[in-house]
C-alpha cells in the first residue's frame, strides 16, 4: 500500500525518457504540413532559393497552401540524420565544408555551402552548381534525391574515376572503353542501329564499333558493371507490365521505346535522346547513386520524393495564395485518389511522442499527489 505511487513515477517516466531517445527526429520535425521531402527542397528552389524570404508550398494532400523557410524547413533536412530513412547519416556528415576532405568539397551544412555546390575547390571557375535558383528540375540536387544507380546490387564507392563504369572492351580492335562512355559515344552519334559509331577509347584514340556487337550486350550480359549484379534485361525484359518500369533493355527498340509506355502511353519515359547523351536519363542512371548512400533500393514511382516529412505553416487558401503558386513545382497533377483529408493518419502519429508525453506527465503529477497524500497519512 505504501509503494502505491511507485508505478505511477516509474512507468511514465521510463516511457517518456524512451521516447525522447528513440524519437527525437519526429520531436524536431514539428511543422504544420505534410509534404515528400524532395517537393519540399523542390518548392523552395523554384521559389528562387532564397536564405530569409518564406516560400509557398502545397502539402501532400494537393490541396493546403502552406509556408516554409529555408533555415527551419529545408536545412535540417541536410543536417539531421535519420531523415531520409532510418539508419542513415545526416547529409553534412560526409558533406561539412568546402574542404578537401568533405565528400566532393561539397557543405551541405550552411546556406552559402548549398548554393556554391560541390569541386569549388578543384574547379574554382566551374563548380558544380547542385540548386539552380528558380529550376529544380535541372538542379543535380534532385536527381542525386531521386534516383538509384542502375543495377542495383552496386556497392556505394562511386568517385569521379569510376562514374563511367567499369572498362570494356570494345569494337573491332577490341580498344579498351568505359562503358559508360561507350553508350554515351552511341547515343551522340544519334544511336544508330546498324551503322558503326566512333568512340576514344581509355587510350585517347578514336575506334568504331556497333550497336549490335558492342553497346546491346552492356544491358544482356550479367556481371558487366560489377560482380554478381544481374544484366538490366533480367529485370527490364519486356515493354510488360511485369517488367520494371516497362522497359526493355534486350532489344534496339525496347530502349528506344523508354520506360512506361504501357502506363503513359502519349507521353512515355525516353531513357536515350539520339545525339543528347548528356541529356539522357540512362546516363544518369548509370552515373549516379541516390543519397545518402546506404539507402535500400527500393526506390519506387510513391517514394522517389523521399520520406513524408512536416514542415512550414498553413496559410489561408486565398485566391492570391492561389494564384502565386508556381506551377511547374507540379510535375504531375495530383491524382485524385492522392487526395486526402486533410487530416491524414500520418500527422497524428508524428504527435504520439507529444501525445502519450502529455499522458505521461498526467500519471507522474497523480504519482505525485497519491505519494503526498500517503506520506502524509504514515507521518501523521
Ligand atoms: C556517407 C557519406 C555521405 C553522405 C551521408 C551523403 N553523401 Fe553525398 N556524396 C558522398 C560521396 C562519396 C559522393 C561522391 C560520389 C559520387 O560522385 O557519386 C557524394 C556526392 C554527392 C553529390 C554530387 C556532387 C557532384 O559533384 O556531382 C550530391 C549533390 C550529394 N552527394 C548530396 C548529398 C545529400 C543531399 C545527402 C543527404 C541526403 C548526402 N549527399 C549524403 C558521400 C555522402
Ligand atoms: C534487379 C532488377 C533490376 C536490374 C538488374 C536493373 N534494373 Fe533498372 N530498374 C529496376 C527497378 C525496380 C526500377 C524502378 C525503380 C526506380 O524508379 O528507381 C528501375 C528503373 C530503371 C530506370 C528508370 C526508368 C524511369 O522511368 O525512370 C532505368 C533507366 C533503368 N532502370 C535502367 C537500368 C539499366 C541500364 C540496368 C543495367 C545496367 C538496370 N536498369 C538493371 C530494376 C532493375
Amino acid at each position: 500500500m505504501r509503494r502505491l505511487y511507485l508505478p505511477f513515477i516509474l512507468v511514465p517516466l521510463a516511457v517518456t525518457v524512451l521516447l525522447l531517445l528513440t524519437n527525437l527526429s519526429v520531436l524536431a520535425d514539428q511543422g504544420e504540413c505534410e509534404v515528400r521531402a524532395v517537393n519540399l527542397i523542390g518548392a523552395w528552389v523554384d521559389a528562387g532559393a532564397s536564405k530569409d524570404e518564406p516560400f509557398e508550398f502545397t502539402a501532400a494532400d494537393g490541396e493546403t497552401k502552406c509556408q516554409g523557410t529555408f533555415a527551419e524547413d529545408i536545412l535540417p533536412l541536410f543536417t539531421q540524420e535519420n531523415v531520409w530513412a532510418p539508419n542513415t547519416p545526416a547529409c553534412k556528415s560526409c558533406h561539412f565544408a568546402v574542404d578537401k576532405n568533405s565528400a566532393h568539397e561539397l557543405d551541405l551544412s550552411s546556406y552559402e555551402g548549398i548554393m556554391t555546390g560541390a569541386d569549388s575547390l578543384s574547379n574554382p571557375d566551374n563548380p558544380v552548381k547542385i540548386v539552380v535558383p528558380g529550376d529544380w528540375k535541372n538542379s543535380k540536387l534532385r536527381s542525386r534525391l531521386r534516383d538509384n544507380r542502375m543495377p542495383p546490387g552496386m556497392p556505394f564507392d562511386v568517385t569521379e574515376a569510376n562514374r563511367d563504369g567499369p572498362v570494356v572492351k570494345a569494337g573491332k580492335d577490341q580498344a579498351e572503353v568505359r562503358a559508360v562512355n561507350l553508350i554515351g559515344a552511341w547515343v551522340d552519334a544519334g544511336a544508330p542501329k546498324d551503322e558503326p559509331f566512333t568512340f576514344v577509347g581509355e587510350d585517347g584514340k578514336e575506334h568504331q564499333a556497333t550497336f549490335q556487337e558492342d553497346v546491346l550486350r552492356l544491358f544482356t550480359e550479367d556481371n558487366i558493371w560489377a560482380k554478381n549484379t544481374a544484366s538490366c534485361k533480367s529485370c527490364h525484359f519486356a515493354v510488360d507490365k511485369n517488367s520494371a518500369h516497362e522497359l526493355d533493355l534486350s532489344s534496339y527498340e525496347g530502349i528506344m521505346t523508354g520506360a512506361d509506355s504501357l502506363s503513359n502511353p502519349d507521353n512515355p519515359v525516353k531513357i536515350v535522346v539520339p545525339g543528347d547523351w548528356k541529356n539522357s536519363k540512362l546516363r544518369s542512371r548509370l552515373r549516379d547513386n541516390r543519397m545518402p548512400p546506404g539507402m535500400p533500393f527500393d526506390v519506387t514511382e510513391a517514394n522517389r520524393d523521399g520520406p513524408v516529412v512536416h514542415a512550414g505553416r498553413r496559410v489561408s487558401a486565398t485566391p492570391q495564395a492561389v494564384e502565386t503558386k508556381p506551377a511547374e513545382s507540379q510535375e504531375k497533377p495530383a491524382a485524385p485518389e492522392a487526395v486526402k483529408p486533410a487530416e491524414a493518419p500520418g500527422s497524428r502519429l508524428s504527435e504520439l511522442p507529444v501525445v502519450v508525453g502529455g499522458t505521461g506527465l498526467v500519471v507522474l503529477a497523480l504519482g505525485l499527489a497519491i505519494w503526498a497524500v500517503t506520506r502524509h497519512k504514515t507521518t501523521a
